[in-house]
């Protein structure tokens, strides 16, 4: 059997309350009645109680309906309200639902009271349902934020081990390959073996050059001994001269070393919105532009080529058919900022991030 229905009713006369009680019976509706009468009571009642519905007359001797309401709303705001009068005009009814009442009931069509509390319940239910629903929703958000910042931590760190290992190992033994052929071709005994010797060798500096490739593409070791500003100069010059089109650096010159988050996702971004420029854009031109405004860092990279439709491509990459957009916004938030993207078929291209000018703490 369901547990009645505790009330507090705000009412002087008992006879209204045995009525109202014998109204909800009769409409099936279980319920425990509290009945008070003035303010301090009705105050202690609130402090004290644990109540599922609030009645209220509107004019009492000593306190009035729209006052309790008021309170109500301050101390227990998920409680509906329900004021029960003999007489209210429609301006004050008004008045009452603008202040929060959930609904008014005249005494002389107290039959209205059944439903009227049902539909107060089950907008309760709702509420609290769409309230559990938000809170799930936030928690999956936070720890899908979480899982993201150690993605891109874990990410980052195998790429830094990754391209050390390339340049110190694979790197440094191609170079002792390439000095030890070379020295083979200079000896007197070679000559039999000069073309093999040559074809070695060009291959021992074509490995070279690739490793050396792949390691600055994982991660170029001049973003962490050199900074921001050097890395970016690179890349766009690197980029660039991939795609043969016009590159330019527009990089500030900032007073103290970035913090290595901001440094590496604002490289980070760059380097995807460049890639993107070189495999999508075909176009002539491209800029980067990093400088320090209004309290932020701002970075643009801006083309003048085919653009796109920001609208129809998100929606592809929402659908997961590609990730460097998303992944881009994604650094730049996990950073602090933000990111937003100006395109039009035709009209060139600009990615615009902006992250918090943090700076590197100092090493003790
Ligand atoms: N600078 C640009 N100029 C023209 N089109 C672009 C540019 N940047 C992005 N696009 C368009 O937006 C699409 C999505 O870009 P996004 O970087 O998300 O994916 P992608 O580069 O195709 O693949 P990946 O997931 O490997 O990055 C591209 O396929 C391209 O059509
Ligand atoms: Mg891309």
């Amino acid at each position: 059997m369901k547990s009645p229905l505790h009330i507090l009713h705000l009412e002087d006369d008992p006879n209204d309350v045995t009525l109202a009680q014998a109204t909800l019976e009769t409409g099936g509706i279980r319920c425990a009645l509290l009945r008070v009468e003035t303010r301090a009571d009705f105050v202690a009642a609130l402090e004290q109680g644990d109540f599922n519905l609030i009645l209220s007359d509107y004019s009492l001797p000593t306190f009035d309906g729209l006052s309790a309401l008021d309170l109500a709303r301050v101390r227990c705001p998920d409680v509906p309200f329900i004021l029960v009068s003999g007489t209210l005009g429609e301006e004050l009814a008004i008045d009452s639902l603008k202040r929060g009442a959930t609904d008014y009931v005249l005494k002389h069509h107290l039959a209205r009271l059944v439903p009227a509390i049902h539909r107060a319940l089950q907008e309760v239910k709702e509420r609290t349902k769409r309230r559990q629903a938000e809170s799930k929703r936030r928690q999956y958000s936070r720890k899908l934020e979480r899982l993201s910042r150690r993605l891109v931590t874990a990410q980052e760190t195998e790429r830094r081990n990754i391209a050390r290992e390339l340049h110190d190992e694979i790197g440094q033994a191609l170079t002792v390959m390439q000095l030890n052929l070379q020295a083979l071709l200079q000896s007197p005994h070679a000559e039999a073996l000069t073309r093999r010797l040559n074809e070695t060798l060009k291959l021992a500096e074509r490995l070279l050059e690739q490793v050396q490739g792949i390691s600055l593409d994982l991660r170029p070791s001049m973003l962490d001994d050199l900074g921001l500003k050097p890395a970016l100069t690179w890349l766009t010059g690197r980029q660039a001269e991939l795609a043969r089109l016009k590159g330019e650096a527009r990089v500030a010159d900032l007073p103290h070393r970035l913090d290595p988050v901001i440094e590496t996702e604002c490289f980070r971004v760059a380097q995807e919105a460049l890639t993107n420029v070189v495999r999508h854009a075909r176009a002539h031109a491209v800029s980067v532009e990093l400088r320090p405004e209004s309290g932020k860092l701002h970075l643009r990279v801006r083309d003048d080529g085919a653009g796109f439709n920001v609208a129809a491509v998100r929606e592809k990459a929402v659908r997961g058919e590609s990730l460097g957009l998303l992944s881009m916004e994604e650094r730049a938030a996990l950073a602090g900022g933000g990111l937003e993207f100006t395109s039009n078929p035709r009209q060139g291209t600009e990615v615009h991030a902006w992250f918090p000018l943090k700076w590197q703490t100092p090493q003790t």
